[in-house]
């Protein structure tokens, strides 16, 4: 609370003050201020030659650092979250390597242009908290712009920076499991409970085949290479075991970060309450560099339920109807215990999940959805069928916006927003050509949410709703800007909808 309050009275006193004049400009490569070479070699000897002069991931492909055989794998790993998310100067998405005008491009000739976009200049491939303490406190010496890089994908591209140093945690690897964890500095009665501690670098995948060996249930994301400590948890972090368990940060018993000023510190509610509560959905790249997190690990449902939603309009004006009559049935189903996620893109698509359900409640709560499938101007298929989570992980869990510049902009949905405007949201999805979605669809359980700062929305929310704009990578500079300012309108447009007291996902909205 303590944090909330004073943001707020910051950002009321700003004006007059003129906090919000000119943001403070760091220093980036090709400032004066930028450290000599042999700055940067001395500092490469204190962590251990782990400075990496990082460059886009085609430049393998492109004149001076052209590779025939590390080309090859480029081309052929492009669309593999994997292959990208092990490259230092890679990203999910190429927007987030190029920006608005940079271009290096893996299907371009050797001759095209390659230039260094928004990757950072040098990162630092860290391996333990020591490289982590090391970089922050040169960063702070030398007044250098940083970014954190953790793992996976960033809808902001909060991990980019024109000339930035970055501080890069996807080596930091490391699981281990508790039976009977207690956070450092809890009484001495406090009784400890079934846990899992990450090292920064771990990806949703690896820690959920751990976890099917070990037979438990670690609250993550539907994705294979996003970070499970990083920035996702850091937004709060939303999880098909949210209604259930709440999101991610709710989950969190402890945490392990480098702070601004190189300090390591274990937080947890003993030990610092204010910081444990502002990290737990707080945003990420705000509050220090995360180096390990300790969850709270729960039983694996016996069966997942898995139901699937696909209905077609044949025109634009049922596609209206279809999508606002899809949406209305959201808050019902969401509070019988089902997660999901939907696509809006010239129909209603959505899987739906629920630990534990059956056939024949999905039968009953889903009749709406059964209706909707018989409706004039509507030919559509409703079904459910009973599984596992792992099965699930094998067959559904994938990696959004590979290689593409896809820019959303969302808001979480209240059941009075879906009741009084589903037509409006409905509309501003045909009427910008589909691109909707439900990049999350579920009523979270909130017990711990206000010891979070997770925006409270959350707490009478049903589904994520965005609607993304993308560009080829050979868009001319005036069609991507074009594109970003529809971005912004449509942001606005959905603020009218939804109303100024709505709010949205830290993570997942840009603009
Ligand atoms: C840092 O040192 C290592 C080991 O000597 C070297 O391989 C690497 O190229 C150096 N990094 C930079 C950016 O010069
Ligand atoms: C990513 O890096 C890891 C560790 O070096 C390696 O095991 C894995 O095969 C790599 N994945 C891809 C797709 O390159
Ligand atoms: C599912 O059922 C199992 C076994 O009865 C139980 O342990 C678990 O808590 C249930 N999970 C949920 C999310 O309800
Ligand atoms: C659920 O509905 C489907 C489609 O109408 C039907 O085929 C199935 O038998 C029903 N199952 C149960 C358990 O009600
Ligand atoms: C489905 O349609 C039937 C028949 O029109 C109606 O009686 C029922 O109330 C509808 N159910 C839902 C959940 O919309
Ligand atoms: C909806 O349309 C898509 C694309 O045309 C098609 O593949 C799918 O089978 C249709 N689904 C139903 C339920 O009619
Ligand atoms: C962009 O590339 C596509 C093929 O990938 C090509 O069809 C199109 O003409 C190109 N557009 C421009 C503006 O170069
Ligand atoms: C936003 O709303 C205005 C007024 O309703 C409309 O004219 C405009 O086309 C909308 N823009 C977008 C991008 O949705």
């Amino acid at each position: 609370m303590f944090v909330q309050s004073t943001l707020t009275a910051l950002s009321l006193l700003s004006p007059a003050v003129g906090l919000q004049s000119e943001s403070r400009h760091r220093c980036a490569y090709g400032d004066d201020c930028w450290p000599s070479d042999n700055t940067w070699k001395l500092f490469n000897d204190t962590v251990g030659g782990r400075l990496i002069r990082s460059v886009p991931s085609a430049a393998v492909c492109h004149a001076e650092r052209y590779n025939a055989n590390q080309c090859a794998i480029a081309k052929s790993s492009w669309l593999d979250s994997f292959w990208k998310t092990n490259q230092t100067g890679g990203y999910a998405a190429m927007l987030w390597e190029m920006g608005e005008s940079g271009k290096c491009f893996v299907d371009t000739s050797v001759r095209a242009p390659c230039d260094q976009g928004i990757v950072p200049y040098y990162s630092v491939s860290v391996q333990n908290l020591e490289d982590i303490q090391a970089s922050v406190k040169f960063a702070n010496e030398k007044d250098l712009y940083l970014v954190t890089k953790n793992t996976g994908h960033d809808h902001l591209g909060r991990s980019s920076g024109k000339g930035a140093f970055s501080i890069w945690t996807h080596n930091l690897k490391g699981i281990e499991w508790h039976d009977s964890f207690v956070p450092q500095g809890a009484p001495v009665d406090a009784s400890g409970m079934p846990a899992v501690t990450l090292q920064a670098g771990e990806q949703w995948f690896d820690v959920y085949q751990a976890a099917a060996k070990k037979e438990v249930l670690v609250v993550g994301g539907s994705a294979r290479t996003v970070g499970a400590a990083g920035g996702y948890l850091l937004g709060g972090g939303h999880s098909p075991f949210a209604h259930d368990y709440g999101l991610a940060a709710d989950n969190l018993l402890e945490m392990s970060i480098v702070s601004a000023d190189g300090e390591h510190r274990v937080i947890n509610p003993h030990s610092d309450p204010e910081y444990f509560w502002a990290v737990r959905g707080g945003g990420g790249s705000a509050w220090g560099v995360v180096t390990s997190v300790t969850y709270k690990t729960h039983p694996v449902p016996q069966t997942l339920l898995i139901g699937v939603v696909q209905l077609n309009a044949s025109d634009s004006s049922s596609l209206t109807d279809l999508l606002a009559g899809s949406m209305k049935l959201l808050p019902k189903v969401t509070d019988a215990g089902y997660t999901g996620y939907g696509n809006m893109d010239q129909r209603f698509e959505a899987i739906f999940l629920k630990p534990n359900g059956t056939v024949g409640s999905f039968n009953q709560t889903f009749a709406g959805f059964f209706n909707l499938s018989k409706a004039p101007g509507i030919q559509g298929a409703v079904g459910a069928y009973p599984s596992t989570w792992n099965a699930y992980l094998k067959t559904f869990l994938q990696d959004p916006n590979i290689g593409t510049n896809v820019q959303d902009t969302s808001r979480l949905l209240t059941a009075n927003v879906i009741d009084e405007k589903a037509e409006d949201l409905a509309k501003l999805i045909v009427d910008n050509g589909g691109k909707g979605g439900f990049n999350f669809i579920g009523k979270v359980n909130n017990d711990e949410r206000d010891n979070t700062a997770v925006n409270n929305i959350w707490k009478h929310s049903h589904a994520l709703m965005s609607i993304s704009i993308d560009w080829a990578d050979n868009a001319t500079k005036s069609e991507k800007h074009k594109k970003r300012l529809h971005a912004v309108m449509m942001s606005k447009n959905f603020t009218k909808i939804v109303g100024a007291e709505g709010g949205t996902y830290i993570n997942e909205a840009n603009p």
